[in-house]
């Protein structure tokens, strides 16, 4: 599988951003995919810049309906005339401060899916449920009522302690919990889910890149901050083993 390398910017990044960092990508070689999630009103401009590139550029979020009467949301079709191929769901950041549920990120997948859009649903246990032992339980659960029926696109394993901390699980865990999750989308979606992507997210960095991106069912990952640096980025990338 080719890895894919994905920088979720949060919301961080301006108009005078977007040139320089769109240039620097295209210049690089590269092995691995790439997509860059900016905040809604970057997705255009990055979409223009990065034509033409093969680096693809994706939404951190959306709403379930194509369209009504929600103040503030934007919908599935919308990210995609605007540029965006990919779009982020369930992040735990949406999950923890917007009261997201799992049925919830249902609803965007399956917007997602049908506006033509690939989704990237974010799973991950908090440290207490890791302390507790209850981490795959968690994730499976998540997993379970997350994705909708023929549910095809990513599955982000982003433990909620590890993101934006430095700190990241050791590669066992990484690799266990990837194994795991592997086997719920096998359970889950039949023969089809052994060939969907799952990425790892928290505290990526070029440092940790190549052990992280090594791990068996790791198919490559989604960063935060260090993706706001293209350097950094790029250097992720370059750590990702040839697919
Ligand atoms: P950091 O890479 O900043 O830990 O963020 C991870 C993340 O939340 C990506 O979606």
């Amino acid at each position: 599988m080719r890895p894919l390398i994905a920088g979720n910017w949060k919301m961080h990044g301006r108009l005078a951003d977007v040139q320089g960092f769109a240039q620097a990508v295209r210049a690089a070689a590269r092995h691995t995919d790439l997509l860059i999630c900016p905040p809604f009103t970057l997705i255009d401009r990055f979409a223009t810049a990065l034509a033409g590139s093969g680096i693809a550029v994706g939404g951190q979020d959306c709403h379930p309906a194509p369209e009504g009467a929600f103040t503030g949301d934007v919908s599935a079709p919308m990210l995609a005339e605007a540029g965006a191929s990919y779009v982020i769901l369930g992040h735990s950041e949406r999950r923890y401060c917007h009261g997201e549920t799992n049925a919830r990120v249902a609803g965007k997948a399956e917007a997602a899916m049908f506006a033509g859009l690939t989704p990237i649903v974010c799973i991950g246990e908090t440290e207490a449920q890791r302390d507790a032992g209850e981490a795959e339980h968690v994730v499976r659960q998540q997993l379970m009522h997350s994705l909708p029926e023929g549910f095809s696109g990513i599955i982000a394993y982003e433990p909620v302690w590890a993101i934006g901390t430095g700190r990241t699980p050791t590669e066992a865990d990484v690799a266990a919990m990837h194994a795991a999750i592997r086997a719920v989308l096998a359970e889950k979606l039949g023969e089809p889910g052994k060939a969907l992507k799952i990425l790892y997210g928290g505290s990526v960095k070029p440092g940790n890149a190549a052990s992280l991106l090594a791990l068996p069912e790791v198919d490559g990952a989604l960063v935060g901050g260090a993706s706001l640096k293209a350097e950094d980025l790029l250097a992720i990338a370059a750590a990702a083993p040839r697919g």
